[in-house]
This record gives structure tokens, C-alpha cells and sequence, in this order.
């Protein structure tokens, strides 16, 4: 193993007993493996050897400042990343290796083993198409659903994400609803195909309090292996029990949430930790 188990103050080697461990390895069962996960574009490094683990239906926290590299983590995972980067390390699903693999290959993992709500909402949805079709297209291409079927579960799903009357907003193009409306019809082409894992990106930014708590709701509920990025310290606590602390390209720090937030080891931590608590303070009702 590389240096991380000395970062760590436990190590559970199965990862399946207690929480997930950032640190531990991935047996025959499986899991999200990423090793030594470099980027860089143009000369510039902006990932620098990122690893962790993501063992089949736990949830890992990726936190970090703006700029950090939470997105590009996230984005590289996918084999998403900007034209022009250049990938090193190893993503490694249930056994397969996807850095390197052939662009169709990747996309049609993209499509049904691992499913990403982007930061942005806007870069997953076709500007051009009703948001309905989007959720229930996979659904038919990669499921086998008929039309009929698939557009049932689109208005479930759209329910299930809070979205308003469902069934009229899905016949809307992405540029009639709001940006947290737009944010809601990612999360559910995210996870209506049931992947095996998803990458989520700051999934509840653009959204008020109480379509917050209604989404990481829904997230709790996923059986998948989960990467949840977030910049929002009291969602990390409550999405995940396990995380990485990214701190210019590099994960600076990584164990259980309770220890990273209450004896923070490295300053990149500490000011997340500190920067939270000052939000706290400010915001009447304090910490959600
Ligand atoms: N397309 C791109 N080309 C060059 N640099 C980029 C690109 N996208 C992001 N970066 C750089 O990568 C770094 C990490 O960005 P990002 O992953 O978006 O941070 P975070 O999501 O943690 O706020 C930043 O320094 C950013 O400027
Ligand atoms: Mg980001």
C-alpha cells in the first residue's frame, strides 16, 4: 500500500465491516478502486496521485476548497475530462480498468454501471429535448423498458425528486425550469437506470433546505457505491461517515467525518472546519 495507511488511525482491509475506510482495499467483491489518479493539462498538474476506495453500496465524501479539484475528480472518474488533459492511474470498477479503455467502451460503463449528477446542471441535459425523454430514454436503451413504462417511471421519479405536477413539467424543455428544478431531472436520469455506482457533484447546491434534506434523502436510499463531492461540511456529515480531503489536487487527509470535522489533522481540513463553523454562527438556526 502507498502512504495512506499511516495517515489513517484504523484500517479495515475486508471494508465491509462498519463504515466505509477510505484506506481499505478492495477484495473479490468488488468496488470503485481509484489509484494514483493524475491530470494534467497543459504542463499544469491538477490532480496529483489521488486514491481511495469506494467498496459496492457505501458512500465516500470527497471535500475540499473551491479549486481544490473535487469536479476534475469527478469528472476523470467518468473519463470526462476536459479535451486536451491527460489521464494517468488506474479507475478501476468491480475489476475493470477505465482509464485507457476505448471511448464507446467508457460510455456505455457511463450508461449503466456508474451515474453522475454534474455540478453543472446544465452540461448533462440536451438543450433541445423535452426533460422526460432524457430521464426515460436510458431507461428504454439500456433497461429495455417500453415507452409506456419508461415514461411512468420518469413521473416517478420526478416525484421522488420533489419536482412540481411531474407530469406536465417533464413535456418542459431544460430551459424552462429553474436551476434547481434542472439540478432535480439530473439527479433522477442519475439514478433511474439503478447503477451500480454514482458520482455526484455538489448534487444539492442550487437547491432551498428542505429539497436539500428531501434529496440526500433520496441518495441514503441507493443501494449504489457513492462518490459525493461537497463543499457543505454539515451535508458531508449527514450523506457519509467517510471521506477524502482534497487540497490542490492532492488528498491531503481521509478517515471518518467524526475525526476529520472534530480533530482535524491537516490545515486544509481545519479551514474547512473553522469556515463552516463561522456559516454556522452567521446563519440564524445555525447548522442544517
Ligand atoms: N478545463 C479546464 N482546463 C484547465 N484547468 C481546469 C479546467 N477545469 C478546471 N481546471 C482547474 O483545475 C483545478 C480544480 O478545479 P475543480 O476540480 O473544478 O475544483 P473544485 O471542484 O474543487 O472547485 C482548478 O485550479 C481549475 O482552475
Ligand atoms: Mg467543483
Amino acid at each position: 500500500m502507498t502512504g495512506q495507511d499511516e495517515q489513517s488511525g484504523r484500517t479495515d482491509r475486508t471494508g465491509r465491516t462498519g463504515t466505509v475506510d477510505a484506506t481499505s482495499t478492495v477484495d473479490a467483491t468488488g468496488g470503485l478502486e481509484v489509484r494514483d489518479l493524475t491530470v494534467r493539462i497543459a504542463g499544469r498538474t491538477i490532480l496529483d496521485r489521488v486514491t481511495f476506495t469506494v467498496p459496492p453500496g457505501r458512500r465516500l465524501g470527497v471535500i475540499g476548497a473551491s479549486g481544490s479539484g473535487k469536479s476534475m475528480t469527478a469528472l476523470a472518474l467518468m473519463g470526462l475530462e476536459p479535451a486536451g488533459a491527460t489521464v494517468t492511474g488506474s479507475v478501476c470498477l468491480d475489476g475493470t480498468e477505465l482509464v485507457g479503455m476505448p471511448d464507446r467502451e467508457r460510455a456505455r460503463h457511463r450508461g449503466s454501471g456508474i451515474g453522475m449528477v454534474f455540478q453543472e446542471p446544465g452540461t448533462a441535459l440536451d438543450p433541445l429535448r423535452r426533460v422526460g425523454a432524457q430521464i426515460a430514454e436510458p431507461l428504454r436503451l439500456h433497461h429495455g423498458l417500453d415507452r409506456r413504462t419508461a415514461a411512468a417511471r420518469a413521473v416517478a421519479l420526478a416525484t421522488e425528486v420533489g419536482l412540481p405536477d411531474p407530469s406536465s413539467l417533464l413535456r418542459q424543455y431544460p430551459h424552462q425550469l429553474s436551476g434547481g428544478q434542472r439540478q432535480r431531472v439530473c439527479i433522477a436520469m442519475a439514478v433511474a437506470g439503478e447503477p451500480a455506482y454514482l458520482v455526484a457533484d455538489e448534487p444539492t447546491t442550487a437547491l432551498d433546505v428542505t429539497t436539500e434534506a428531501r434529496i440526500l434523502d433520496l441518495f441514503e436510499r441507493q443501494a449504489a457505491g457513492t462518490v459525493f463531492v461537497t463543499h457543505d461540511l454539515a451535508v458531508l456529515a449527514r450523506i457519509t461517515d467517510t471521506a477524502v480531503v482534497l487540497d490542490a489536487g492532492r488528498v491531503v487527509e481521509r478517515g471518518s467525518v467524526q475525526q476529520l470535522l472534530s480533530a482535524p489533522s491537516h490545515p486544509a481540513t481545519a479551514a474547512l472546519v473553522s469556515a463552516a463553523r463561522a456559516t454556522a454562527r452567521r446563519t440564524p438556526g445555525g447548522d442544517r
